[in-house]
């Protein structure tokens, strides 16, 4: 990874309000289902990354693009209540901001369906006009909620300016070589996974082949993949200056979920202020199982994350009961967990 540690940490994407309704089960195709009030409240990927690095005290700034609208007024806010730099953060004319219709059932599992909005509005120029955005950042934080080409000229920008680059390829599309390449690390849930890499390659769903998979993804770029794993926690494989694969499993603690939506972004915030800080991906994932652990605890996106003293309360309340991410290494033949 590139050594430049310290700088701001950058986001560049989306942001979207969550329209939220709970219920006590999802709809099946074609089913209505009755569901709780309306809840209007601030969401989207890279808003999501960049409050969640914010609440925690690193230093944020966003570049995206939001509407004119009443949901613009409300993301704007809070972004920089949770002390967000907003300044990149464009309002465009004639056109909405991005929403995400979200229903959430009593288990916490979640659907989302996004509205681009004023995200689809965001090009690929507007990143090249805002070179003087990367100057001095130490991580990127990206998603796939904008289109490629934005990423592809974020990446780049990034890349050349000496920062660290990490991606989320969610939503999930086909991601081109030219993409992996800037990539320094790649964080993606087990379904993300299966599609970069496919199932073949994954080996079998109970005891995953990481050293294959890292294989695979590292020969193309990324020296490190972070993969979430829900309530098992996270698995940070990574390969060193030789070469060799090294598989670090982290744990997460067991908590009582109330509501999954926005926890990988918590998680990704969490991780890109560590490593802003200059940790490595092993150390920072266990700060970021934390950060997502404690927002499945709590209903919304933002709105459940926590600041560093609420974080500091959560885990010196935690009784120490870990989940399988251990085990899920363990399981995989013929490879170390360190
Ligand atoms: O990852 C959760 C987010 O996905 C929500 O906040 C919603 O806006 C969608 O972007």
């Amino acid at each position: 990874m590139p050594d430049r540690a310290r700088g701001p940490l950058l986001v560049v994407g989306s942001m979207n309000a969550d329209l939220v309704v709970r219920t006590s089960r999802l709809p099946r195709p074609g089913e209505t289902v009755t569901g709780s009030d309306l809840v209007v409240s601030p969401g989207g990927k890279s808003s999501n990354q960049a409050a969640a690095a914010a609440l925690l005290g690193a230093d944020v700034r966003l570049l995206g693009r939001v509407g004119d609208d009443g949901n613009a007024d409300l993301l704007l806010a809070r972004a920089r209540a949770a002390g967000v730099d907003i300044r990149r953060v464009e309002r465009l004319p004639d056109v909405a901001t991005g929403t995400a219709m979200i229903a959430v059932d009593r288990s916490g599992e979640n659907f989302i369906i996004v509205s681009p909005g004023a995200n689809a509005q965001f090009a690929a120029a507007d990143v090249v006009a805002a070179a003087d955005f990367f100057a001095d950042g130490s991580v990127l934080c990206l998603c796939l909620e904008v289109d490629l080409s934005v990423v592809q000229a974020a990446a780049e920008a990034a890349n050349a300016a000496g920062a660290t680059v990490v991606l989320n390829p969610s939503p999930f599309q086909d991601l081109d070589e030219r993409l992996l390449r800037l990539v320094d690390v790649l964080v993606v849930n087990e379904h993300e996974l299966a599609d970069l890499v496919g199932g073949e390659a994954l080996g079998s769903p109970d005891a995953p082949d990481w050293e294959r998979v890292l294989e695979e993804l590292g020969s193309i770029g990324p020296r490190h993949v972070v993969v979430t794993l829900g309530s098992a926690g996270a698995v940070v494989l990574a390969l060193d200056a030789a070469g060799a694969a090294r598989v670090h499993a982290e744990p997460a603690p067991r908590v009582e979920v109330v509501d999954t939506t926005g926890c990988g972004d918590a998680f990704l915030g969490a991780l890109a202020s560590r490593l802003a800080l200059g940790e490595d991906p092993g150390t920072a994932c266990r700060f970021a199982v934390q950060v997502g652990s404690f927002a499945a605890t709590r209903p919304g996106a933002q709105e459940s994350y926590p600041t560093a003293a609420e974080l500091d309360r959560f885990t010196g309340s935690l009784a120490g009961a870990r989940s399988s991410a251990a085990e899920v290494v363990a399981e995989g033949a013929s490879r170390s967990a360190e």
